[in-house]
């Protein structure tokens, strides 16, 4: 049995032996971030594995996210290390669901947030990521009805910020960031006066923390932002001190890129257990053996990439 930092040596030689790219999301530990070739956002690792030349794809991050990257490089062999890594928000739709929706509403535009699954996105026109939900909505044009999917705080956002009447909003929502409510502000202002709040429009407050910003001055230093967009964010802000609502596991490399700044969560407890259930040990087994691979079936492919490709195109 090889140690963790044997196996962390040994995964380095894998990679390179079998052209492989490693792929992480913000949220997975931190000793798969510091081996991982990109860290990113939903978004950010879409792009990546279009573009990537290697020839394989190893995702540390859940199950539709290695789907997403199939179904963009066919030709490339997308490997996960823990084939039950899913998503609670993924899972509040299926593809039944979503044809029954669009019977009740013909001629309706479907926009689907990244986090769905294959049979999901086949029947989407277009899909979306936290950053660029309002893009997204802005290229549709104003008298068409949209059913958005699956979260409904990020879909009560977009709306807010969209000001369109005619979209209707799916009842999903992520077990990690519904928990994270109203922030107090009286009270975290109070323990961190000048902090910037940095809000994953997921989370059960995001409709409620963006109206504050926008009506009361105090409340300015609130910003709603994807994963990478808090990255971006805490690059760039003078601010030295940050509350952050999201899952807990971008903090480090929140403190990775600016070690003089300070970071609090507005929740510990916010932590996925899916996005966890990628190890060291996991990841190792996965390149050594190959396992487990992430195919779409290919007429489910050719229909699901159109909505992704859209999305990309609109960034
Ligand atoms: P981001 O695209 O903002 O990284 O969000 C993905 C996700 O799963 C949030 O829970
Ligand atoms: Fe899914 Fe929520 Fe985990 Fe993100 S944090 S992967 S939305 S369950």
């Amino acid at each position: 049995m090889l140690s963790n930092n044997e196996m962390l040596i040994e995964i380095e030689k894998l990679k390179k032996e079998k052209d492989a790219v490693i792929l992480a999301h913000n949220y997975e530990i931190p000793e798969i971030q510091d081996i991982a070739d990109y860290v990113g956002d939903s978004l950010g690792l879409s792009q990546i594995a279009g573009k990537t030349e290697a020839g394989m794809i190893v995702f540390c991050g859940v199950h539709f996210m290695a789907e997403t990257a199939s179904i963009i490089s066919p030709g490339k062999k997308v490997i996960i290390p823990d084939l039950e890594a899913g998503c609670s928000l993924a899972s509040s739709i299926t593809g039944d669901q979503l044809r029954n929706w669009k019977d009740e509403n013909p001629g309706a535009v479907v926009v689907s947030y990244v986090n769905t699954t294959a049979d999901v996105k086949a029947e989407t026109d277009y899909c979306c990521t936290s950053s660029n939900a309002v893009k997204v909505v802005n290229a549709i044009p104003n008298d068409k009805q949209i059913l958005f999917l699956p979260d409904k705080f990020l879909g009560q956002y977009v709306k807010a910020v969209t000001g369109r009447s005619n979209i209707k909003i799916w009842d999903g929502a992520c077990h990690v960031h519904e928990k994270i409510g109203d922030i107090s502000f009286d009270k975290a202002k109070a323990e961190h006066p000048n902090a910037d709040y940095l809000i994953h429009p997921e989370c059960g407050c995001s409709s409620s923390c963006m109206l504050k910003s926008t009506m009361y001055d105090e409340c300015k230093n609130i910003h709603i932002f994807s994963t990478e967009g808090m990255i971006n964010h805490v690059n760039s802000s003078p601010a030295n001190e940050f509350v952050i609502a999201t899952e807990t596991g971008i903090l480090h490399r929140m403190k990775k890129e600016a070690p003089t700044k300070e970071f609090y969560p507005a929740n510990e407890d916010s932590i996925c257990e899916y996005m966890k259930m990628n190890t060291v040990e996991k990841l190792y087994r996965s390149l050594k053996e190959e396992i487990f691979e992430v195919k779409v079936p290919k007429h489910l492919a050719d229909k699901a990439r159109l909505p992704i490709e859209r999305m990309l195109s609109i960034v």
